[in-house]
Formats: structure tokens, C-alpha cells, sequence
């Protein structure tokens, strides 16, 4: 076992010493899990084949609301009981509830050996050497995040994250992210690019390019154009990088309607390899809402951005985030939420109820809503928003599409499942009627046979068709 080795190096560890990673929250915790993952097997470890035999079993965490939160505690109670039987097992805690919960991690499960937050990720080589001395470990403390030298163990091989800004210095009155997240710290274009093009060289076609507040790229980085603009913006740095050669699709999230440019929106219309999905978190319908919420946008300028998106590329699927039952939304702030889903269309939204978290402005309001109010206005605006991914899903029946094939479809080994550009997941035959044959990495054009709420159904196309 690993920390009990007093002989380990960074590239030796008992033949044997197996992980296990559970990820719970959003990209950028998926992002990390995968660099984490690297530094695992850089250091020896092999992915274990069920969690309840890894020798290490980290749990990278998300406090979003208190729900994502409690299911930590059910996770690691149960590994907790294992440890006491298995003292070789290595527990760690990284992620946001670890941020959040620091030490007081330790008093409630005392069986765990690293509690880390989401800027010491890439230290976990560190962090692990201190726990195989013996110690509990906790780290928590304001870290610059050091440039990745790890290669991160993907899931994917044909698409790939690639982190552009950590962090977020937005105050939304309901958002727990700054506090767990710290400081934004942009990566250098430079790196990035870097980055993308080994992304390439290993078969990458994809890159989604991340970010808590993405449009918030560059602002902490040193430079003014002769114009008097930032040098370095989220739209400079798509221009930076999009002619890597190998990487079809640019993607990027999540973005905030109060950073949204118009130059932003020109750069996705005319470099040809960035998709034409946008997800824009709205939040609320309601302009006194936004403002409770700290947001610093109206509902008329999402608006504005909207049709922008919808005039330079008309066919763009949009996506959102909302919460309802933000402390003090009426019933007609909750209703104005409600037209504006219904008046943009969007192709998907995610949907949430106020959850107070601690150490945020909104949590200690008096005038919280009852649970009651917040599961009723959540029905209601779920029942529109699947109606509405419907509606938008229907727009693809009969339609050629390009999707580019990530894998198989679990379900179906002889289909390949892929994305359109506009984010579809679609399922097609890996052989096309012609007898071509198709694999993983390839993007195919794909006619769409059937289509459901969420997914699309399609015949790959004869290799030199005309369509
Ligand atoms: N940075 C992104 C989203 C970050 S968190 C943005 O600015 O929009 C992802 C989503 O979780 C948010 O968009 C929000 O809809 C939801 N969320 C965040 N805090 C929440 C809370 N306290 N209660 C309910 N939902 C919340
Ligand atoms: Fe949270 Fe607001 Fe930052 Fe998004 S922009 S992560 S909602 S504080
Ligand atoms: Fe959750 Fe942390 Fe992401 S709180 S949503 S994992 S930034």
C-alpha cells in the first residue's frame, strides 16, 4: 500500500496500489479528476475495477447546493466503515466541499487522510508523500495553481477539456463557487495552445475550453492593445487558438451574460471550427430578482445577446441555467422566469431551486421560501423546459447532420454515439449503407430518422454523397 511504503518515489509504488476517483459537480471537477487520475498513474497507481477494492479512493466534491453536498457524506460514511477494517486504505476528500469544510472534514470523518481543495489539485503527488509520512492532511490554504506537468488520464480520447481561467471573482448573492474556488487565475494563451496541440497530436478532435466565468479570460493578465483593450480576452485567445491543426470543434463554457461581447459573438460566426451552442446561465426572468442576486445584467440585455447569437447564426442551440425560488421571487417574478423560457426556446435548460450555502449573502435573507413553493415552481418550469427540448429537437427531423463519433453506444455496440456541433447526442450505424465503416474520432454526416427529447437517431450517409 502506498502511504505505509516508507520507500516511495514519485515514479514507484507497490506493483499492486489501485485507485478509485468519484467525481460529483460540474467540467471543472471533471477537469480536475482527470488530472488527478494523471498524477496517479504517473506515480503507479492502476485504475481499481470496483471502488470497494482501490487502495485510494478519492472523492472529488461539489457544494453547489446542499443536496450535491450531503451525497458526500453518504459516500464516505460507507468508505469510512471500510477503512476501520482496511487501515491501508487511503481516503481523500478533494474538490469543493473540501474547500468549503476544511478541517472541520477531519472531526467529522476522522478516518480520512487528505482533505484538499480544488487549487491543489495538481500538488496531490505532494499532498500524498505527506500523508504516507504519517500525517492527516489538510490543504486548503490560497494556492497559485501551478502549470499542469502531468499528462491527465482522460475519459474520452477523441474529446478533451482544456482549463483556461480557474476561479471566479463574481459575488452572485446565491453562489458558493468564489468562496471555494478563489481568485480567477487565467492561463497563458501560450499554454493553452500548447496544450490543444498535444490534445492533437494524440487524436483529439474536440476541445471544450473552460471556465467558472469564461468570458472572464484575460482580465488578470498584464497587456493593453494599442486601441486601449485588453490584451488578453476570451474572443483574442479563440482567434489564438483555432487554426490547431487536428482539433475540429472549439467549444467553451460557461459563460456570463454580463461579459457576453458582441466581439464574442462575431469570432464564433466566422472561425469556422467553434460550434454554434451556447450555454448562457439567465439565472432569473426577473430584473429585481437579477439584481438581488448580484447579477450585473438585465433581462433585456440577455436578450440582446440572444438575438445577436440568433442573427450572425441563426440555427444555434442555446442553453441556460435558472433557479427558482430564489429568497423573495413573488409568483409573477417566478412567472417572468416562465416567459422568458418560453419566449427564447432554448434547447436545453438546467433547472434548480434555491439552496442557501453557507458563507453567501442570500443564505442569511430572512424572506427564504417554503419547500413547498420551490419543488411546485420547479415542476412547472421542468414540464415547460422539456416541452421547449422537444419543440427544438424536432427542428432535426429529416435533417443531414455532421457528428463527430465519440464512441459506441452502450446500449447498441453496432451504432457509434456522437455530437452534432449544436451539442445533440446522436446515435448512428457504424457501417453506412454503402459499406463504409466508421470509428470513434470520425465525424460523419448523419440524416436524422428519429428524433426524441433529448437525443437524435440518424443513417450515416454514403462517403461521397451528395446531400
Ligand atoms: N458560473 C456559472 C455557473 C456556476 S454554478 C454562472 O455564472 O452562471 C452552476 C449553476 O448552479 C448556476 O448557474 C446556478 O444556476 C446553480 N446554482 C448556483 N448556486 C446555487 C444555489 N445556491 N442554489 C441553487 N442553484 C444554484
Ligand atoms: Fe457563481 Fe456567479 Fe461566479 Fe457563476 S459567476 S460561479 S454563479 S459567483
Ligand atoms: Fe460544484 Fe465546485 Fe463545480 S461547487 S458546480 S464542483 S465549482
Amino acid at each position: 500500500m502506498v502511504v505505509s511504503a516508507p520507500t516511495i518515489t514519485a515514479t514507484q509504488t507497490s506493483d499492486h496500489s489501485s485507485y478509485w476517483i468519484t467525481t460529483f459537480g460540474c467540467q471543472m471537477n471533471k477537469a480536475d479528476s482527470e488530472r488527478m487520475a494523471g498524477i496517479l498513474e504517473a506515480m503507479g497507481y492502476q485504475q481499481a475495477s470496483a471502488e470497494l477494492d482501490a487502495d485510494l479512493v478519492l472523492y472529488n466534491t461539489c457544494t453547489i447546493r446542499d443536496n450535491a453536498e450531503q451525497k458526500v457524506y453518504s459516500y464516505l460514511g460507507r468508505q469510512a466503515q471500510r477503512k476501520r477494517s482496511n487501515p491501508n486504505l487511503t481516503l481523500v476528500v478533494a474538490g469543493c466541499v473540501a474547500q468549503q469544510e476544511g478541517e472541520a472534514l477531519l472531526r467529522r470523518v476522522p478516518e480520512l487522510d487528505l482533505v484538499m481543495g480544488p487549487q491543489h489539485a495538481n500538488r496531490l503527488e505532494t499532498l500524498l508523500l505527506q500523508v504516507q509520512s504519517g500525517q492527516q492532511v489538510v490543504a486548503t490554504e490560497d494556492h497559485h495553481i501551478l502549470e499542469d506537468i502531468t499528462t491527465a488520464r482522460r475519459d474520452s480520447s477523441i474529446c478533451g477539456w482544456v482549463n483556461v481561467i480557474y476561479g471566479c471573482n463574481e459575488r452572485c448573492t446565491y453562489c458558493v463557487v468564489p468562496s471555494v474556488r478563489g481568485k480567477e487565475q487565467s492561463r497563458w494563451p501560450e499554454a493553452i495552445r500548447l496544450e490543444m496541440e498535444g490534445l492533437a497530436a494524440q487524436g483529439f478532435k474536440e476541445i471544450t475550453l473552460l471556465g467558472q466565468n469564461i468570458d472572464a479570460y484575460g482580465r488578470d493578465l498584464p497587456g493593453i492593445t494599442p486601441e486601449g483593450r485588453r490584451q488578453h480576452t476570451l474572443t483574442d485567445l479563440l482567434h489564438h487558438v483555432h487554426n490547431v491543426e487536428g482539433i475540429e470543434r472549439i467549444r467553451f463554457a460557461t459563460s456570463h451574460p454580463r461579459y457576453f461581447t458582441e466581439r464574442l459573438i462575431d469570432a464564433c460566426a466566422d472561425l469556422p471550427k467553434l460550434c454554434e451552442h451556447f450555454h448562457i446561465p439567465f439565472q432569473s426572468g426577473d430584473n429585481d430578482v437579477l439584481r438581488a442576486m448580484a447579477r450585473g445584467y438585465t433581462v433585456e440585455r440577455y436578450q440582446r445577446i440572444i438575438d445577436r447569437i440568433r442573427q450572425r447564426m441563426p440555427d444555434a442551440s442555446l442553453s441556460a441555467d435558472v433557479i427558482v425560488a430564489f429568497p423573495g421571487e413573488t409568483d409573477a417574478q417566478f412567472r417572468r422566469t416562465l416567459q422568458l423560457v418560453e419566449s427564447i426556446g432554448f434547447d436545453q435548460v438546467n433547472t434548480a431551486a434555491y439552496s442557501p450555502r453557507p458563507n453567501t449573502p442570500a443564505a442569511s435573507w430572512d424572506d427564504q421560501l417554503p419547500e413547498g413553493v420551490k419543488v411546485a415552481r420547479l415542476q412547472e418550469l421542468n414540464a415547460l423546459v422539456e416541452a421547449s427540448a422537444r419543440q427544438r429537437n424536432a427542428r432535426y427531423a429529416g435533417r443531414v447532420v455532421e457528428a463527430l463519433a465519440e464512441g459506441l453506444n452502450p446500449k447498441d455496440p453496432t451504432q457509434l454515439m456522437g455530437r452534432t456541433r449544436t451539442n445533440r447526442l446522436t446515435f448512428f450505424n457504424a457501417r453506412g449503407s454503402d459499406g463504409s465503416s466508421h470509428r470513434p474520432g470520425d465525424l460523419v454526416k448523419v440524416r436524422i430518422d428519429a428524433v426524441r427529447s433529448f437525443s437524435l437517431t440518424g443513417t450515416p450517409l454514403p462517403a461521397a454523397g451528395e446531400h
